[in-house]
């Protein structure tokens, strides 16, 4: 009778546990929403140096981006904006980040044939190596432009799942 008990309360947990995770997989793993926890530290320490090895050359070593950024360069193209609060970068939502570091400035961001300096970096950075590089950019901005973004991030979310 115990036994019995017992592999009932065995497969009421394996149950529970098996539609928690289920359900933890549609919240974090559904299309879109993706982006992960950026307030870890480890991630922005990783994503320093990360910065640092990938980023800061052209975005520069505080992220104030290049001088004159505003202003097109003799190629026509345009120098590598600022990352810091002075930039737009905090103007976008987070998978809009992602794509424009992952893959370049190339649709469904840029339009088609658009000329630019700013590399992709698909080969070279793994895609949590390019979260981490965001959460530490992020970590850079005022607690103001934070909250600024996260309410843009959150309505991106709610019009996605409308
Ligand atoms: C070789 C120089 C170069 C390197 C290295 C570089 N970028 Fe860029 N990046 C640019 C340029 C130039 C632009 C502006 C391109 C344009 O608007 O045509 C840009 C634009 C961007 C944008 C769009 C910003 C916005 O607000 O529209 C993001 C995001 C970005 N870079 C992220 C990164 C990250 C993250 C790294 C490091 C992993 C990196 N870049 C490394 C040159 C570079």
């Amino acid at each position: 009778m115990a036994a019995r008990a017992i592999t009932i309360a065995a497969i009421a947990l394996a149950v529970g546990l098996g539609a928690l995770i289920w359900w933890d997989a549609q919240v974090h793993v559904a299309p879109g929403s993706a982006v992960p926890d950026l307030n870890a530290g480890e991630r922005v320490a990783a994503g320093r140096a990360a910065y640092a090895e990938h980023c800061a050359a052209c975005h520069g070593a505080q992220l104030e981006g290049q001088q004159n950024w505003r202003d097109r360069l003799p190629s026509g193209r345009l120098p590598a904006p600022p990352h810091d609060e002075t930039g737009h970068t905090w103007h976008h939502p987070f998978e809009v980040l992602f794509a424009l570091t992952k893959n370049g400035l190339v649709p469904p961001y840029a339009p088609q044939g658009y000329q630019s300096d700013m590399p992709g970096f698909a080969d070279r950075l793994s895609d949590d190596d390019i979260w981490n590089v965001l959460a530490y950019i992020r970590s850079r901005w005022s607690d103001r432009a934070r909250s600024a973004h996260n309410e843009l991030q959150r309505q991106h979310a709610a019009q996605r799942n409308r």
